[in-house]
């Protein structure tokens, strides 16, 4: 089988937001409270609280931005238990004590997260209450974080409590999953909501970008009735969202042969998800100027496989399988980076698609984090496209789903200012390596090349707190000719950053 994968140099379809390479933390089981944040006090080595190795770690990807507080918890969430004295802040039963029987403290709050934005290098998401609190509310707290120094009560009050600057969060999403925990909301009721909010909340001075909710994964019908309802009043949100995630009945330590393929399929299923979510909004929006947030996606597995064994909501292991998910959800984001102008994965530690497990002095990087590191490269270059030579998969029958195809090696690539390439492969075959012919068009990969994957002998196999390096990227550098070849291990990802050589 020919296996030619050629970088086209003179078609792009813009430049790759760095947002597309975005995050998402949540006030729920243990991705604040003993994952992210130790506590100043901590004997856990801490910056102003947050665990340092987590920090030190998270910066090294370049994180964009971070979603925050939620999710679902968003929408029982009053921001003003989150400011002031640590010690006097109020505990609450929030929307997730039913699941995790966790009494939200409030020890992180506005000032701590922005603090940890800070830290890391990333803008802020913040995610506002749009069911259960006043659209007021929601604007003071806007005024909180972005009111210039002194000039009003609520930026005084900022500055009393230890912020003199403002905050600047430029993106605020309205509403979270109102088509279900955030209020069981019909698309009309949402959309007149989110009008509402928006009209009070922009009354303020600078510039925010206000996110409405979308669909559930592919309900392109809400897509289009939220559309719909803002253009007869001649309305376009600052962006729409959509979620999806994936998952399959195998845990990642047990997954069967087939249930890679599932999953795999299921995840490729984001191209139609973007597609035909972005023909509906077309219909409305043809100039495309509403972005497409995709802001919580990943696999959702069978919950209790992480290490604390059920006691952190939703937290779970993850290995090969769920790197190149990242991978080929990432892939189809940069091709798409013309409508996709964020993405959050969903979550950054201790629950679902993380990056990071972490309990008392453990620590551990997961596949998931190293894909993220292997692609950072792609933030903010001018994507190119590709002709994918090396075949696909045929999808599973499935009567709800038009599945496409599954290409047998899922790539994107991208050209920095600087003339650097970033090509990013995943091999889907669990079984199989791939000898793959890498070239250009209309442009040279002749250049001196950093090639790094990640594998292992058998794509169960976990980063644990007993093992945590079991799943890491190997790396070497080489002098890559245009037309050379390289192999792709069975179920692996590689990232190819390819410094040109002047021709
Ligand atoms: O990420 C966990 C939950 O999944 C979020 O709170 C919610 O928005 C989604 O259903």
């Amino acid at each position: 089988m020919k296996n030619d994968i050629t970088v086209l140099f003179a078609q792009s379809r813009g430049t790759i937001n760095p947002n597309i390479y975005g995050h998402f933390t949540e006030h729920i089981g243990g991705v604040f409270y003993d994952g992210l944040w130790v506590g100043e006090d901590s004997p856990i080595e801490n910056v102003r609280g947050f665990r340092k190795a987590l920090v030190d770690s998270f910066k090294k990807i370049n994180p964009s931005i971070v979603r925050w507080p939620g999710g679902c918890f968003a929408e029982t969430y009053d921001w003003r238990d989150g400011i002031g004295p640590r010690e006097k802040r109020p505990r609450r039963i929030n929307w997730w004590y039913n699941w995790d029987r966790r009494v939200e403290s409030n020890q992180v709050g506005t000032h701590e997260f922005m603090d940890f934005c800070e830290q890391v290098g990333a803008q802020p998401y913040v995610a506002a209450n749009m069911t259960t609190l006043p659209a007021l509310h929601i604007r003071n707290w806007m005024e909180y974080c972005n009111a210039p120094a002194h000039v009003s009560t609520l930026a005084d009050e900022r500055a009393a409590n230890g912020h003199e600057a403002p905050f600047g969060v430029r993106y605020w999403g309205i509403g979270n999953e109102n088509w279900g925990g955030g209020g069981n909301m019909s698309a009309e009721m949402c959309a007149r909501e989110y009008m509402r909010f928006d009209t009070i909340c922009s009354s303020l001075p600078g510039e925010t970008v206000t996110v409405a909710c979308g669909a559930n994964g592919h309900d392109v019908s809400w897509t289009r009735e939220m559309m719909r309802t803002m253009a007869q009043k001649g309305v376009r949100p600052g962006a729409l969202s959509v979620h999806y995630y994936c998952g399959t009945a195998g845990t990642p330590q047990e997954f069967t042969d087939d249930e890679w393929y599932q999953l795999l399929h299921q995840a490729n299923y984001m191209q139609n998800i973007v597609d035909d979510n972005r023909a509906a909004m077309d219909e409305f929006d043809p100039e495309r100027e509403v972005m497409m947030y995709v802001d919580e996606w990943g696999c959702w597995h069978k919950d209790g496989s992480g290490p604390s064994k059920g006691y952190n909501l939703f937290e779970q292991q993850s290995n090969m399988r769920d790197a190149v998910v990242t991978a080929l959800t990432l892939n189809i984001f940069n091709d798409r980076c013309d409508v996709v102008g964020m993405a959050n994965v969903a979550q950054l530690c201790n629950n679902l698609h993380a990056l990071y497990l972490a309990s008392g002095e453990h620590f551990v990087e997961t596949p998931t984090y190293h894909v993220f590191d292997l692609y950072k490269t792609h933030q903010g270059a001018r994507q190119l496209g590709v002709m994918n030579e090396c075949g696909t998969f045929t999808p599973p029958e499935d009567k709800q789903r038009a599945y496409k195809p599954l290409d047998r090696v899922s790539v994107s690539a991208s050209q920095a200012a600087d003339g650097t390439v970033t090509i990013t492969l995943a091999n889907t075959d669990l079984h199989e390596p791939v000898r793959v012919t890498l070239r250009g068009a209309g442009g040279s990969l002749t250049g001196r090349a950093l090639m790094r994957t990640l594998s292992s002998e058998d794509a169960h196999t976990c980063n644990t707190f007993e093992n945590p390096t079991a799943v890491t990227p190997v790396e070497r550098t080489i002098d890559f000719a245009d037309g050379d070849a390289l192999i792709l291990p069975a179920a692996s990802v590689t990232g190819v950053v390819i410094t040109p050589i002047a021709q």
